[in-house]
């Protein structure tokens, strides 16, 4: 199966990349130098210990709950098959949402329910079902409220939620975290290195689908510099750099929203740096000009792009070739 994302692709780099949600500001002199140092001549530690400790002091749990992944994609497929390996047989996804939820769930043969909204996933919930939250949600950008988290996480089987665009909320704070949900973390996106494979899941306990979890897992599920790039994102310097990334990215938000409103462009209510927006007519030819959005249509919303936040040059190249 081929999956459809924005970013990268098999074309040379795009100049102007409005089609990944990646932080487009160029990284802390700190995180590249640490990464460069990675020690690629050895094994990790198979317990990734040191990390674990690490991960588990900064969100303040047990080291038990602390799974490391290779990235957010590995950790949906690895939940997948230990939801199923649990007996649960339906899944729901957001839609539009996140193409890797349905696509683990479907490659193993699961059920998948989208769901447009939390009434509808409510309705149709029963302890059988795993449920994917995505928080805030990738490509809408919307952001649920604790009490319709708590709601959900007290009828599914099994909740997940992906809290892989939290470090780039823009508005409004992060919901509360049920103590039975499962949390994945992909900090890799607001590091701005997508190309570093690394994300860790937080377990509710050490129960048994968290034993299975770590049992699922490849040996040295985690590169060298994948493990790097964990051990950095809780350092005050980089999440100093986050935060003013956050006050850039608000003010690159609001003016190229204001651009393309004024070249009438309909646009939705989001609170990250990326939201689902529709051109008044078809999109002339961008790629080859170097410029990249993501087309929605593999999101049910054919006519629609998902557009990213990028500096005011970038925004210009887009309003010269649009008009
Ligand atoms: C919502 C969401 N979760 C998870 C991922 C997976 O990212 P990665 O595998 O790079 O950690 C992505 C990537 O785009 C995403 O948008």
């Amino acid at each position: 199966m081929s999956m459809i994302h924005g970013g990268s692709d098999s074309g040379p780099t795009p100049l102007h990349d409005f089609s990944t949600n990646a932080n487009p500001l160029p990284a802390p002199a700190s995180l590249s130098l640490a990464l460069q140092q990675a020690d690629r001549r050895r094994y990790p530690d198979p317990q990734y210990l040191s990390l674990r400790h690490h991960l588990a002091g900064a969100h303040g749990v047990d080291v038990a709950r602390i799974l490391p992944t290779s990235g957010g994609a590995e950790a949906i497929r690895r939940l997948s098959l230990a939801a199923l390996l649990q007996g649960l047989r339906e899944v729901w996804v957001p839609a539009p949402g996140f193409g890797d939820y349905a696509a683990a769930a479907q490659a193993l043969g699961l059920t998948v329910q989208p769901y447009a909204d939390v009434a509808q996933l409510l309705q149709g919930l029963t302890q059988q079902a795993m449920v994917w939250l995505c928080e805030p949600c990738n490509p809408t950008g919307a952001s649920l409220g604790s009490a319709e988290i708590a709601a959900v996480a007290a009828r599914a089987g099994l909740v997940v939620l992906d809290r892989a665009y939290e470090p780039l909320r823009l508005q409004g704070e992060a919901p509360a975290v049920p103590a039975n949900c499962w949390q994945l973390h992909c900090p890799n996106k607001a590091l701005g290195h997508t190309g570093v494979r690394a994300a860790y899941l937080i377990a509710p306990d050490d129960g048994a689908l968290t034993q299975r979890l770590r049992g699922l897992a490849a040996s040295w599920v985690l590169s060298a510099e994948g493990q790097v790039l964990l051990m950095q994102l809780h350092q005050p310097e980089i999440q100093a750099w986050l935060a003013d990334s956050r006050t850039q990215l608000q003010l690159w938000t609001a003016q190229q929203r204001a651009m393309l409103g004024r070249l009438d462009w309909q646009q939705r209510e989001s609170c990250t740096p990326f939201w689902l927006a529709r051109p008044p007519q078809a999109l002339p030819e961008l790629r080859s000009h170097g410029i990249k959005l993501r087309d929605a249509t593999s999101f049910g919303l054919p006519g629609w792009v998902r557009i990213a936040a990028l500096p005011p040059q970038s925004q210009l190249a887009l309003k010269e070739r649009l008009q």
